[in-house]
């Protein structure tokens, strides 16, 4: 028979499977950040899709043993030639990266049907792909943004100072992915592989410009260009625990519902569990 204590365990345990499903869903690199599609579209079963879908596959393949790379799938006749790329962030170990660019195939593939070109940002990686070249081509277009709220600090002069001065490490390290941080601000910018060092540099100075910018004393800002993005966060999570990116992909949600089933199992609970104390109180009056 099922004594207090066990339905006891059995309720912490219940508590401890919802905050595990918490943990997960808020440390996920694949999430989804944005996507677009060109106008124009190719016919079904066209020699383009056939070129498209192996340029496709080659990322995902590619993307096991490679944080960027670069695909030309050439044709005949030039209308069906299609190029495509993909980038990880550059802190994503291969297993992570490769499942990160599958995940964004599948997206552009619900997105982007049946069009010429796709493009896809995910939390740890971008895809792209046309039948215009695009390859070693900047492009310092702000495809999104978003500021955080603004907080009233109680250091707020310092604290900006400090995110300045994080962004300026940025610029100043080489390589097309950054990362730095100072106190509680935290700091990341990643370039397309296919820039040069110099494109990379003049797309982050305008990423980091107009982040600048846009988000003044915001306690975090996204700012994603064409071609690169730079991007920061105050705060005490670690940056890439995402906490300031659950609501973009509907993870605060699920977050909020994870926290409510919680609730509603212990309160379930808790009421079996004093329903079962009544019944043995009274089975001991009888
Ligand atoms: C891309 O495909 C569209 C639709 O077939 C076509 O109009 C356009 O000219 C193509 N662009 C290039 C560069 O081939
Ligand atoms: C594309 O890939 C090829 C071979 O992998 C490489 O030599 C070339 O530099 C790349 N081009 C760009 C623009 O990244």
């Amino acid at each position: 028979m099922a004594t207090p204590s066990s339905l006891l365990s059995f309720f912490s345990f219940i508590l401890t499977i919802s905050s595990l499903t918490i943990h997960t869903l808020s440390s996920s690199t694949d999430s989804f950040v944005f996507g677009g599609c060109t106008q124009q579209k190719y016919a079904p079963n066209s020699p383009y899709q056939s070129n498209l879908d192996s340029l496709l596959t080659s990322l995902v393949n590619s993307a096991a043993y490679s944080s960027y790379n670069n695909f030309t799938v050439i044709d005949s006749s030039p209308q069906d030639v299609v190029y495509g790329l993909f980038q990880c962030r550059g802190d994503l170990s291969m297993p992570d990266c490769a499942t990160c660019v599958a995940r964004a195939v599948t997206q552009v593939g619900s997105l982007c049907p049946a069009t010429c070109g796709g493009a896809v940002q995910m939390q740890g990686c971008f895809i792209k792909y046309d039948n215009a070249s695009f390859l070693g081509v900047e492009d310092k277009n702000v495809v999104m943004k978003k500021c955080g709220p603004s907080v009233a600090f109680d250091s707020e002069a310092e604290i900006m100072g400090r995110r300045d001065a994080v962004m300026a490490g940025l610029m100043n390290a080489g390589g097309p992915f950054r990362e730095g941080g100072a106190g509680e601000v935290q700091g990341l910018a990643q370039c397309v592989g296919d820039l040069s060092l110099g494109q990379c540099q003049d797309c982050l100075s305008e990423a980091i410009g107009r982040l600048k910018n846009n988000c003044g004393t915001a306690a975090y800002g996204d700012m994603y260009l064409g071609k690169c993005y730079a991007r920061y966060y105050i705060g005490g999570d670690h940056y890439y625990s995402n906490g300031h990116n659950d609501h973009k992909s509907g993870k605060g949600g699920d977050k909020i519902f994870a926290i409510i089933i919680g609730l509603l199992a212990g309160v379930a609970l808790l009421i079996i569990f004093f329903t079962f104390i009544r019944k043995a109180f009274e089975g001991n009056g009888k």
